[in-house]
Formats: C-alpha cells, structure tokens, sequence
C-alpha cells in the first residue's frame, strides 16, 4: 500500500470529523461478509415512501420521554454514578452486567475517547447506551420498529425536565455501507495507536457473529477467559500487538483490567466477553430487520409484491438460525455475569428451553435461533415480508426444506427450535401450531 496514501489517512482519521464518517465507509480493507447481493447499496431512507427524518419515533426512548413528561418516572441525576446514566439504565431495564468498554476514537465526543477513558456501552434487546466519563452527553440509539435506528443525545447536567434529542448527525457515521445502507448499528475491531486513534489498514468494520474471535475486539477491552483462541482486544499501541505475535494470547484471558485501566467511576469492572458477543450478534441482526423493513416497504409501493426480496430474506433467515456463525475453537466465559443474567430472561419452554441459554463450547447459543425473534421488530415487520418469513422458517425447522443452504442446521436443533416457537411465540401463523403429516424430522 503506498505509503502516503496511509498517512494520509491516519490524517483524516485524526482530523476532521465530516471526513471520519465518510472513512467508516470506506471498502477497501473491509472483510467481505455479504448477506445478500447489494447488502451494503445505500437505501434512500430519507425519501417518502420510509420518510425518517419527518417520521417521529415510537420507540422505547420515545415512550421514556412520554412518561418522564407526564411525571410517570424520574431519572435521578447523580455526579457520582455517571450524571443521569445509572438512573437510565434502571428506567429502561438494563443490566450495568451488559457493560463493554471500547477505546477507539469515534462518536461525536470522540476526542474524550481514549485507552484510559474507554466510553462504556449497555444493551438490551431495544436500546443501545454509550457513556463516556465527563462527556458532556449521553449517547444513546433505539431500535424503533418502524424506523430502525434512531440516534440521541442526553446532555448530561442537572435539570428538572432532562430530553432525549434526537440527532441525525449521528447518521453521517451510523447509515453506510457498514450498517447495511440504513440508519443502524456499528461495532467494529480495528488496532489502535496508544491514544486509540484507528488504524483503518487492518481490522473488520462489521463485526457480527460470523466474525474470527482471532479478528475480534481490536479498540476493545475484553475481560473472560477463552483458552486457546486469541483476540485482538486489551492491545493499544504498537508495541503490545507486536508482543502478541511473539506470545499468543499476550493480555489476553483477563479477568480484571485494573492493570490496564482505572475503572473508578464507571458502573462496572467488566467489558464481559459474552456480553461483547450477544453485542455483536444482535447489532447487525438489528441492521438486518431494519434493511428488510424498508425494502419490503418500498417493494410493496412499486410492485405491489415482495418477489424481488427473496434472497434477501433467505439471507436473514441464515443470520437468523446462526448458519454461517464462526465455531467457537476452546471454552468461553465471562466476567461480569452477565450469560447468567441473560439467560434466565426467557422465554422458556415448559422443559425450561429458551433461545438466550448460551453453549459457550461450540457456538454461542444452545439453540440456533435468535432470541430476537421475539422482538417488536421482528413481528412489526410489514405483513408481506412477515408471513413470508414465517413460512420459510417453518419449512426449513420442518425439515420440508431440503436445500443445501440449511444443511448444517441438524436436525436436533430444527425440532428443539420448532418445539421452543410452538410454546413460546405468540402470533403464529395456524400452520404453525398442527403437527405436519408425518410429524417434523
Ligand atoms: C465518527 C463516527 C461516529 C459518529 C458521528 C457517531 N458514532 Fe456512534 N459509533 C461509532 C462507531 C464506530 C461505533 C462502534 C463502537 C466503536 O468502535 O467505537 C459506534 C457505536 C455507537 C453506539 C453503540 C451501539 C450502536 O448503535 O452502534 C451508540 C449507542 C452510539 N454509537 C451512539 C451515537 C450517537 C447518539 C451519535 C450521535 C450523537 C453517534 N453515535 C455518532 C461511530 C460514530
């Protein structure tokens, strides 16, 4: 690669923060990972028929403010546990377990960002928080069913009427080629210098549940313990990757950071390894469904039919039941409890199955299907691509669909997922509940 072109990124990188957003997109050193043909084609989102600028949201940030506004729930600001963020998270139902720490320098507040200042992010099924130490807001994105991705800003000072505002700036980094041409989630794994500026040459700008552990968390703290297998997080600089070609695993299965970082302030010692997965497998999951939404949106208006999606929605359907997940190569485990927390959310079954019990050995989950299939996303996709879905699913979980590309789901997990939907999801189609003629395979 020419040297000058480097610099002149690395420039870029450092320097006008316009410019960052448009390097998130940049394709050369991206890992190919296509979920379909065009996966990464811009969607025009802010046209009419998806409007995302004009529409409001409805979503779980919209209904807070709605309550806080009708005096129904107050946040608590509080200096000493992150201004208004230990309050939020509690209002919104997230655990601080979910916590993982990142020490890239992007966000808007980036230049607060750094190795010794990592900005936490916390999760649940809906909502995404990044808070940084001091920083003057709160950054926070929703999955709005309709919209996808919604981006706000919390300031962070003592007021009686605290506002979630919703900003689109955020877009200039949070709608590429890397969200799936739509307004969505990043988590990303690229080496950084020791100020946590990035090194764009080397690294994954889509990190999901696909992607390498050994590709993993580069620009991440990462506390657990996973044998064998090597990472790229808790390495700043130079000079500690190079030491982690000499010695594998160099910093890696770490179970506390207080020799790399002092944690004072934050809400939690941990940037738990399961979390940072569960992270990454739901992030790009939200992308999808936010994709699918608004294609079969603008489909339906131009054709009147959804035809022209087919690969597509095959395409989520292998994201879906985790076909093409990397194998996890030695045993994984957390810090912060996070896999126990998780779990026993539920559903379950009547024999106690549910879609959040974690493998750890093998794969991620226990059983490969997503637990956001729970999710108001998923079932306020529109009708169309909805049914469309739930047929196929039912076809392939049957084992009536014999296609090469469902092939690796065994036949074990077909009927344990079958019978775990039957008892836990509400809203199945009719077909859905009668045993099969000759029963499921
Ligand atoms: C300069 C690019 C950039 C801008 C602008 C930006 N972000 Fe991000 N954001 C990222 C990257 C990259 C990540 C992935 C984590 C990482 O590598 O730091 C991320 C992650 C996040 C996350 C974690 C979950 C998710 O949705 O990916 C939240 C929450 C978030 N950003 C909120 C915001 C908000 C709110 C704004 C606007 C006020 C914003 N960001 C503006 C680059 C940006």
């Amino acid at each position: 690669m020419n040297h000058n072109l480097l610099n002149w990124i690395r420039g870029l990188v450092a320097g006008d923060r316009r410019i960052v957003g448009v390097l998130v997109a940049w394709p050369i050193w991206a890992v190919a990972q296509s979920d379909f043909q065009g996966a990464t084609h811009m969607v025009p989102f802010e046209e009419d028929t998806i409007s995302y600028n004009k529409t409001p949201s409805t979503g779980p940030i919209a209904r807070l403010q709605t309550r806080m506004d009708r005096g129904e729930i107050k946040l608590k600001f509080d200096p000493q546990s992150g201004g208004w963020r230990d309050s939020l998270l509690e209002a919104l139902g997230i655990s601080p377990k979910s916590q993982t720490l990142v020490f890239s320098k992007t966000s808007l507040q980036r230049e607060r960002i750094a190795p010794s200042t990592p900005r936490a992010l916390f999760f649940n099924d809906e909502v995404y928080i990044g808070w940084i130490p001091g920083a003057p807001v709160l950054e926070i994105s929703e999955v709005d069913a309709k919209l996808g991705g919604v981006f706000y800003t919390l300031e962070q000072a003592d007021t009686a009427r605290p506002k979630f505002v919703r900003n689109n700036q955020c877009l200039e980094c949070h709608a590429s080629a890397k969200t799936m041409g739509v307004p969505g989630h990043l988590i990303r794994s690229f080496k950084t210098d020791e100020q946590g500026i990035i090194d764009l040459i080397t690294g994954v700008s889509e990190v999901n549940h696909r992607t390498l552990l050994e590709d993993r968390w580069g620009g991440w703290y990462v506390t657990g313990t996973h044998g064998k297998t090597t990472h790229r997080g808790n390495l700043v600089g130079k000079a500690a990757f190079q030491k982690a070609e000499e010695k594998p695993n160099y910093l890696g299965n770490l179970t506390s950071l207080k020799k790399l970082v002092d944690l004072e302030g934050y809400a939690a010692p941990h940037s738990d390894l399961v979390a940072l997965m569960v992270l990454e497998h739901e992030s790009h999951f939200h992308n999808f469904v936010t994709r699918l939404h608004y294609e079969t949106q603008m489909a339906m208006s131009r054709y009147q039919h959804i035809r022209y999606l087919r690969s597509m929605a095959e395409g989520f359907l292998k994201y879906l039941l985790f076909i093409e997940e990397t194998p996890l190569k030695s045993k994984i485990k957390g810090t912060s409890g996070f896999a126990d927390y998780f779990a026993a959310l539920g559903p379950q079954d009547r024999r106690g199955r549910s879609f959040r019990q974690f493998d750890l050995e093998a794969r991620l989950f226990k059983y490969p299907c997503s637990f956001l299939i729970y999710s108001e996303a998923f079932d306020l996709l529109p009708k169309p691509m909805r049914e469309h879905l739930l047929r196929r699913l039912h076809e392939i979980l049957t084992g009536e669909d014999t296609s090469a590309e469902f092939a690796g789901l065994a036949p074990d997990s077909r009927r344990a997922i079958l019978e775990i939907l039957r008892e836990t999801k509400t809203n199945l189609p009719d077909y859905w509940r009668a045993e099969r003629v000759g029963g499921a395979p």
